[in-house]
């Protein structure tokens, strides 16, 4: 098998474009998928300060890397869940990154930890508020992003979800029609409100597989275990479902995402017409402050219910 650019020896397929390429041409493939993302979606520019979340997964550290080696200018957050065995592996492969690669480019690692800031890890907070594991973990982790963001002053908030992520949140919104999820589905969010950084998705032209390649041939350690909380969720058959289209039909994956954010380029009501009716609706919340469509956001009331539930000697003090 050559290299479908240069016609050397090929290090991988990739049956959906219909090439096969080495390690120096499947690079410039990634770069050039992620500059088409962040071009198309006027996503960001070189003078923009970004800021990545990142896991410890395949995605997201490759998203930091590619980034750096783009030019651009991006630290990372990473946020500690204290999840038994998980969490500690995850948190090493990012302070690898962030010690070798990341720090060779003058990038920062910043670090939130839940069990120090909420009082205890996400399985027992929310055992605490009787909420499942994942929609715990999502509350927290948002608001740890825009907090993160706000106080250290980034216009951006970028993570790693790939075409594999897009295309089952998709298949999902669709089967349940879920129309106000389907308007915002979209991989370039403007700011909720003025002051909080933007949302981005940059690795939504490239899938799971190419990523976790990218990782290997370039040799960043990644956490190869999904989340132990995260096993049998929904997204996971959609994805299995998805994948077995894509063998029998390669391209399936990125006709099915792409065409959507084509029609929804042209709908009539832009994303920026949207945030506008969205900002409208929101205000800071009585609590901390962060925007919200009630009182208090929910955040502060998963934080004031976990306070009240958690045993005490495993309670931050606030
Ligand atoms: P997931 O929802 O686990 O598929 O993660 C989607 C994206 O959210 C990842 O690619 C990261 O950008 C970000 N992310 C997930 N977990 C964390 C974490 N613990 N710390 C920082 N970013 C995270
Ligand atoms: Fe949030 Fe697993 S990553 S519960
Ligand atoms: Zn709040």
């Amino acid at each position: 098998m050559h290299c479908t650019k240069c016609k050397s020896k090929a290090a991988l397929k990739l049956p959906r474009h219909n090439a096969a390429f080495c390690k120096s041409c499947f690079n410039e493939f990634v770069q050039d998928q992620v500059v088409k993302a962040v071009k198309s979606q006027r996503m960001f520019g070189h003078e923009h300060r970004i800021l990545v979340a990142v896991s410890g997964g395949k995605d997201s550290l490759a998203l930091w890397d590619i980034l750096l080696k783009l030019g651009y200018k991006a630290d990372a957050l990473y946020v500690n869940l204290g999840i038994a065995g998980y969490s500690d592996r995850s948190h090493d492969n990012v302070r690898r990154f962030a010690d070798t690669v990341a720090a060779a480019h003058g990038a920062t690692l910043h670090t939130h930890t839940v069990q120090q800031t909420e009082g205890a890890g996400i399985r027992e907070l929310a055992m605490a508020v009787h909420r499942p594991a994942c929609s715990t973990c999502g509350t927290i982790k948002r608001y740890q992003f825009n907090q993160a963001a706000v106080e250290h002053d980034y216009d951006v908030m970028a993570t790693g979800h790939n075409l594999d992520d897009e295309a089952a949140r998709l298949l999902g919104n669709v089967l349940h029609w879920q129309e106000e999820y389907l308007d915002k589905q979209s991989p370039s969010l403007p700011a909720s409100v003025e002051g909080f950084a933007k949302k981005v998705k940059p690795l939504y032209r490239l899938t799971e597989r190419e990523l976790a390649a990218y990782c290997v041939l370039n040799k960043i350690d990644y956490i190869v275990d999904e989340c132990p909380m995260a096993q049998g969720a929904r997204t996971l058959l959609y994805k299995d479902v998805l994948n077995r289209l894509e063998t029998e039909s390669p391209g399936t994956k990125q006709m099915f995402y792409w065409k959507f954010l084509d029609k929804q380029s042209k709908a009539s009501a832009p994303l920026s017409d949207m945030a506008t009716k969205d900002q409208a609706m929101l205000h800071p919340c009585a609590a901390c402050g962060q925007p919200t469509t009630g009182e208090i956001c929910s955040y502060c009331k998963l934080m004031a219910r976990a306070k009240r539930d958690v045993p005490h000697s495993q309670t931050a003090e606030t």
